[in-house]
């Protein structure tokens, strides 16, 4: 039996230049700083400038991942980028990263789990990886989210952002690094409570975010509480042994009590949604990026990433750093 194992190599993100405070966000819908701050913990959001588009974002958060894992595009053989908002309905998102980065060999594809798009995309790689269809990975979660609001709607328009984050993951044999266990749901029977209403195939447009935010809210704990514990268990670990929980970023207020039902501390969790919003398939690269830059996330850590989102779809991946 193979023992490869996926390591993370390297991390990066991008956030675009312009920043929108929650004060700009009062001035054009019926909201205030207080409401959002109170309900959400966002404080601000970046978002992408007109010709900025989702793959830009993306190949800058790749870039960077490659650079602080000193590998160069030729080493990789397999790039999946997670996305909802892709720069065109095809070809996928991935293929234009390849191409911008001039990479003419291996495969590249988009994964569309909405907010859980990154889990999903690490849990894929990683299966690639271990059953030799790729040696290394560039797995990137980037989002245009900005492109779907309804700048009218106060009830959605206040919660995200755009950005980017990527990881570079290489196979191993042996170790004790690397992915160790991930875990993935999904239930369509939840799609109605978080959606875009419109598609190539249904209205042939783009369609705007809707969501029904205190059902979603109110799942959410539960199914992220699950999908951790499930991938702890199958690692035969529990979440005291967690040096890091690094959640999907929409509501501090989930991530509170999702770490209060899990028992994990708030000096464990990497909070970024004050400063990014819920940036969908970025959120957790992009937490995952600031963690490693600053020191937090170090060798040897036990790192917990998970993520909830339309579909409904969820997921957690377990880390050893
Ligand atoms: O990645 C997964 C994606 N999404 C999520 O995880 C989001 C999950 N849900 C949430 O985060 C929360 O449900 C929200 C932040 C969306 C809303 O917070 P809430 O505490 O569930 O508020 P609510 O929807 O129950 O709304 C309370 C009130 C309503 O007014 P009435 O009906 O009580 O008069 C809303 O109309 O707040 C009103 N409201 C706002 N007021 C000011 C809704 N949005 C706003 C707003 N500013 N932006």
């Amino acid at each position: 039996m193979t023992s490869l194992k996926s390591i993370v190599r390297g991390t990066g993100s991008y956030l675009p230049e312009r920043l929108l405070t929650n004060d700009d966000l009062a001035k054009m819908v019926d909201t205030s700083d207080e409401w959002i701050v109170q309900r959400t913990g966002i404080r601000q959001r970046h978002v992408a400038a007109e010709g900025e588009f989702t793959s830009d974002l993306a190949v800058k958060a790749a870039r960077e991942a490659l650079d602080d894992a000193g590998f160069d595009i030729s080493d990789i053989d397999l790039i999946i980028v997670a996305t909802t908002t892709p720069d065109m309905t095809f070809p996928a998102t991935a293929t234009l990263v390849q191409q911008k980065m001039g990479m003419h060999h291996g495969v590249a594809f988009d994964l569309q789990a909405v907010c859980s798009g990154f889990v999903f995309a690490v849990a894929t790689a990683d299966n690639y990886i271990k059953s030799g269809m790729a040696k290394r990975a560039l797995v990137i979660g980037a989002e245009t989210f900005s492109r779907i609001l309804d700048w009218t709607d106060r009830t959605t328009c206040v919660l995200f952002g755009d950005g980017a984050g990527a990881i570079v993951l290489e196979g191993v044999e042996g170790g004790e690094e690397g992915i160790l266990a991930s875990s993935l749901r999904s239930d369509g029977a939840h799609w109605q409570k978080l959606y875009v209403d419109g598609g190539v195939s249904s209205t042939q447009t783009t369609g705007h975010v809707h969501m029904e935010g205190r059902e979603v809210f109110k799942h959410a704990v539960g199914m992220i509480s699950d999908v951790v514990e499930n991938v702890l268990e199958s690692a035969g670990y529990t979440c005291e042994d967690l040096d890091w929980f690094i959640p999907h970023q929409a509501n501090k207020r989930i991530i509170d009590a999702a770490g209060r039902k899990l028992g994990i501390p708030a000096e464990k969790t990497i909070v970024t949604v004050d400063r990014h919003a819920n940036t969908s398939a970025a959120s957790v690269p992009l937490a995952l990026r600031e963690a490693v830059k600053d020191g937090r996330v170090n060798k040897g850590d036990l790192v917990m990433i998970e993520a909830m989102g339309g579909g409904f779809t969820w997921g957690a991946s377990l880390i050893r750093w």
